[in-house]
């Protein structure tokens, strides 16, 4: 079920009203995790004489292939429905002007009923940003492969994939209970995307990576890994604030803590994986936040619940945070003597 669905499994299990209460839970419910990303315990090294001008400093970076104007992501929500296309039209919307990669949320949805395609229609909105297609690991243990990925990627005219990884929220919803075999069948998925040139990124939905995953992840031939971890939007919490079940309910809230914080998941990827492309995600709320996973071993920070939150605010709201974003990553990059991003690197100490 994933993020289609918080209902018990069912012909009405992706019924756009329950996708819709994901929104509503996200948008206004006590979802954040009550333990942090665990970046307090870094600051980064005040350089008292950078040779900057701070607005010559170069945020560019690149992902996918491609190059962004800025090291700040979009992360994976929401389509399938007018509701969510709309949220998702006035996010492209931005990721267009600023320069920004987005990705779109679980398009198992339009893969089962394609009418549904529609409402994942954003390219003509964007027609320059790096758009993630994404679809659910536990749809390749179903059978799922390269034909549904490709549907996915042409819906969107997609840049690269992301496959997600969330065996805690289903094990909270009582959705796909099976991963056994994940692991070959992404691994099949990366080389038969590779050859079309897609590339397949994998990526944890807020409960962080392990040393031992993101290893695995590595011999599947993955092109790179979002390794969001906890301490933003809690998935169990969401997950318990959405269903009927009182069973569910009870597991969401045990287990609203799970989950490895965002700033050891980016520490255990880059252990194993120093060269992979990877994307933190998970709790990251300023332009500070950005800059310490960026010099801890992220190339993109993304956020997610902020700039869903500021989208149904609208594109002015959505404009004036990343904005503000983007000039408190500036500032930390500027008094850490860091003229561009791979020049972050390494200007943490741990507190
Ligand atoms: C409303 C909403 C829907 C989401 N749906 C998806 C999804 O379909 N696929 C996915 O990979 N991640 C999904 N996510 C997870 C986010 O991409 C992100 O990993 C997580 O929320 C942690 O980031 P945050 O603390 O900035 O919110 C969703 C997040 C939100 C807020």
């Amino acid at each position: 079920m994933g993020f289609e669905t918080h209902e018990p499994a069912g012909d009405d299990c992706r019924d756009p009203e329950s996708k819709g209460r994901h929104l509503d839970v996200c948008l206004s419910g006590p979802v954040g995790y009550r333990k942090s990303t665990g970046l307090e315990c870094y600051d980064l090294l005040n350089q008292a004489l950078p040779e900057l001008c701070l607005d010559e400093i170069d945020l560019s970076v690149s992902l996918a292939g491609r190059i962004l104007r800025a090291p700040l992501m979009i992360a994976p929500m929401t389509g399938g429905d007018a509701r969510t296309h709309e949220l998702n039209r006035i996010l492209v919307a931005a990721a267009q002007r600023w320069g920004l990669p987005m990705g779109v949320g679980s398009q198992r949805v339009a893969i089962e009923d394609p009418s549904r395609a529609r409402y994942f229609q954003l390219r003509e909105e964007a027609p320059d940003a790096v758009l993630f297609a994404n679809i659910g690991g536990a749809q390749l243990v179903k059978g799922w492969g390269g034909a549904e990925a490709r549907r996915a990627v042409e819906m969107i005219r997609a840049d690269a994939l992301f496959v997600h990884l969330n065996p805690m929220q289903e094990a909270v919803q009582g959705g796909d209970l099976d991963f056994r075999g994940l692991a070959g069948r992404l691994a099949r998925l990366c080389e038969e995307l590779a050859a079309d040139g897609v590339p397949v990124f994998a990526r944890e939905v807020c409960f962080g990576l392990s040393e031992g995953a993101a290893r695995e992840l590595l011999a599947c031939g993955v092109a790179g890994v979002d390794c969001a971890g906890a301490g933003g939007t809690s998935w169990a919490r969401v997950e318990a604030l959405c269903t009927d079940g009182e069973g569910e309910r009870h597991l969401g809230q045990v287990f609203g803590e799970w989950g490895i914080p965002t700033a050891e998941s980016i520490v255990n990827v880059r252990r194993v994986a120093p060269d992979l492309p990877l994307i933190a995600c998970g709790g990251l709320r300023t332009g500070l936040d950005v800059a310490k996973a960026l010099a801890l071993g992220a190339d993109v920070a993304a956020m997610a619940r902020p700039f869903l939150i500021k989208a149904a605010q609208g594109p002015e709201a959505l404009d004036a945070f990343i904005a503000q974003v983007l000039r408190e990553l500036r500032a930390a990059m500027f008094a850490s003597g860091a003229g561009d991003v791979s020049a972050l690197r390494g200007t943490l100490t741990p507190r």
